[in-house]
């Protein structure tokens, strides 16, 4: 009986421990998985059953906007500003990738600073595969108390016009978990200047 009972503590512990850590290190308002910017080919958005989806999608109050030039010329970095205006929320975050007429993920981004970061193949967290590489970037931990995001976008030379650029954002009320937060999502289009 005294063994069954050390045992049962122990397992307690250790969920208890798991749970801690995993919420700890993994924490998505430290920039959510990839994938999840509810453009063609992805996992839906930040929308989906067990993450923030207490309300349904775009069923906020805020504004939730991509500013991004309606033309680009090959190979010459752009800048795209992600915003949220009109929000109550406490703290706010996005996610972004690029696709052209063909469902291709093209170009390449860049951070400007530490409020967004570029999602890495190499971490495992995020799980984004190899080839997807510098083709999603989201807020970073900084850029949870941000309301907006700049960042730099490389077009490709070869893509099928018009790029569609798909963001999703999440306006949550700041209590650290995915409950009672409104998810949006919006594009913009860019064509080439020599097309
Ligand atoms: C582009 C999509 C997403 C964005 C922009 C986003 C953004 C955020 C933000 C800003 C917070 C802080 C919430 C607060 O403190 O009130 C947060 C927390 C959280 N998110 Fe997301 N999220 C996204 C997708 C997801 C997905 C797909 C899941 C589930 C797999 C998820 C699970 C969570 C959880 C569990 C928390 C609470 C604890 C923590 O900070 O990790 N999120 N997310």
């Amino acid at each position: 009986m005294r063994i069954l009972k050390k045992s049962v503590v122990c397992i307690m512990f250790n969920a208890a421990f798991y749970g801690l850590i995993t919420n700890t290190v993994l924490a998505w308002s430290s920039g959510p998985p990839a994938y999840r910017t509810g453009a063609a080919g992805d996992n839906g958005t930040c929308n989906v059953d067990g993450c923030h989806n207490s309300y349904s999608l775009n069923s906020g109050s805020a504004n939730f906007s991509i500013t991004a030039p309606a033309a680009y010329a090959a190979g010459k970095a752009v800048k795209i500003k992600v915003a949220f205006s009109n929000s109550s929320g406490k703290k706010h975050g996005f996610e972004m990738t690029a696709l052209d007429a063909d469902g291709n993920r093209v170009g390449t981004f860049k951070k400007i600073g530490n409020t967004t970061q570029v999602i890495s193949p190499g971490d495992a967290a995020r799980e984004l595969d190899k080839e997807d590489k510098d083709k999603y970037i989201e807020q970073s931990t900084k850029g949870a108390k941000k309301k907006s995001w700049i960042f730099k976008w490389t077009p490709p030379s070869d893509a099928t016009d018009p790029i569609t650029f798909y963001a999703a954002g999440c306006e949550a009320d700041g209590k650290g978990t995915a409950s009672d937060d409104y998810v949006y999502t919006t594009t913009a289009e860019t064509n080439s200047s020599n097309p």
